[in-house]
């Protein structure tokens, strides 16, 4: 529950959706099932098993399965690029779930016709923001230093299962509305020439890479949570299966939504007739769409933010443990003080960017995501299959799944994260 929470995020309902839009629709969700089953499930189980083989985090797991000093160092390299990575990605992640939230508050300043503090919390003033952020750092520094079994596990297993169950309510109230079925038809009939188009597998991959977490560190260190009885391949193929079918579920809520919108008289294209995605699409076009919704679209918009929220905290969660896990194993501070102390540096570097809004959001989505995730995930399956030992890793699967030996899985996974992963990612990136 806690490592799909991670998965589940705006990635999902807000990623996935307008990447989907902006890429030909059911064309890009084509690739995306290809390459989330092929290339970033075999990536995650990577991180999952050396997690649990470990029992540590990032840094210390990748040295853990490495043997001579250069290993050692690389080991070093590639779990602290990680911990940078997942600093900068939450900082701009607090960002757009700071907007999620306050178009949450601002759903119920208008159940209560407070129109003065509707307006301000749909303002995009930097002051808005800068709070928005520091509430939002405060409730994942509250969850992490609560520890794993109090904070992460209670709140991901109370949550998950809350945002499926709105989702979904959502799809049926939205699909019944004038201009749905446009939407689905862009979403679900694909257009197989656009899948030619390099520009769709570069940003389907990112999306999944994204989308599962991986590369830096989230799920190994949730790997090492995971008790010995469980069966590895199966538990993160459960975990890729409840990403991707949320992720696929969120498109029938969005882009429905976005034809409705625009069978509403809400503008969806911009002027160069692309689709309003990134940011723009869920905090301009949905509230325009709820609006015209009469009274009931107070309290969709009230539901949908509050689901956003949710999604955006168990993610989070996730993101912070990187780093305070380090801070914990490595240099022995307590829990809480490291929640804390690297609470306040996400913030400081949010805030930045809140300042710099302009060319510094775009950027540190850009490195991180773009460049820095696929590398560290290659990175991670060398590891895997090249630095540690052939040997280990099946008596480390054995341990949930004694059979393990005669499946599938095995006979197939090991060869695939030695040479195909590696190689398909390096095409991918390169074009
Ligand atoms: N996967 C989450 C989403 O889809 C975001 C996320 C959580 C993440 N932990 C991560 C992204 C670590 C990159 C790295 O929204």
């Amino acid at each position: 529950m806690a490592a799909s929470g991670s998965a589940v995020g705006l990635g999902n309902i807000w990623g996935f959706p307008t990447n989907a839009a902006s890429n030909g629709g059911a064309a890009f969700l084509c690739a995306y099932l290809f390459l989330a089953f092929a290339l970033a499930y075999p990536a995650l189980m990577a991180e999952l098993i050396i997690g649990r083989a470990a029992r540590a985090n990032g840094i210390s797991a990748l040295q853990s399965i490495s043997s001579g000093n250069r290993s050692r160092l690389a080991a070093f390299l590639v779990g602290f690029a990680g911990m940078i990575t997942v600093t900068f990605i939450l900082s701009f992640y607090s960002i757009v779930s700071g907007w999620m939230m306050a178009h949450f508050f601002d759903s119920i300043a208008e159940i209560f016709k407070l129109m003065t503090i509707s307006n301000w919390l749909t303002s995009d003033a930097p002051l808005r923001n800068s709070l928005f952020v520091i509430l939002f750092v405060l409730l994942t520094v509250k969850i992490i230093s609560a520890g794993v079994k109090d904070g992460i596990e209670k709140w991901a297993s109370r949550l998950m299962p809350s945002l499926l169950i709105l989702l979904i309510l959502l799809i049926f109230y939205v699909v019944s509305l004038p201009g749905a079925v446009d939407g689905l038809r862009v979403y679900l009939v694909p257009d197989f020439s656009q899948l030619s188009d390099p520009a769709l597998l570069v940003d389907a991959m990112g999306q999944a890479f994204f989308s599962l977490s991986l590369g830096v560190g989230t799920m190994l260190i949730y790997g090492s949570y995971i008790s010995d009885k469980e069966n590895l391949p199966a538990l993160g193929g459960l975990v890729a299966l409840l990403d991707i079918g949320i992720a696929v579920i969120a498109g029938l809520l969005i882009l429905p939504a976005m034809y409705v919108a625009l069978s509403n008289g809400v503008e969806i294209f911009d002027s160069n007739g692309e689709f309003i995605a990134g940011p723009g699409l869920i905090v301009s076009v949905l509230p325009n769409l709820f609006e015209t919704m009469g009274a009931g679209g107070i309290l969709v918009s009230l539901a949908f933010f509050s689901l956003m929220t949710i999604a955006s905290l168990t993610s989070s969660i996730s993101m912070l443990e990187v780093p305070v896990s380090y801070a914990i194993e490595y240099h022995g501070i307590s829990r809480k003080r490291a929640s804390i102390w690297i609470g306040a540096l996400v913030t400081l570097i949010s805030l930045l960017i809140v300042f710099n809004f302009d060319p510094l959001f775009d950027q540190v989505v850009s490195i991180t995501t773009e460049l820095s995730q696929p590398l560290l995930g290659l990175a991670f399956c060398i590891f895997a299959a090249w630095v540690w030992q052939r040997d280990e890793v099946l008596k480390e699967i054995k341990k949930g799944s004694p059979h393990v030996e005669n499946s599938v899985f095995w006979r197939v996974w090991p060869f695939y994260v030695k040479f195909i992963c590696p190689v398909a990612i390096l095409i991918v990136y390169f074009q």
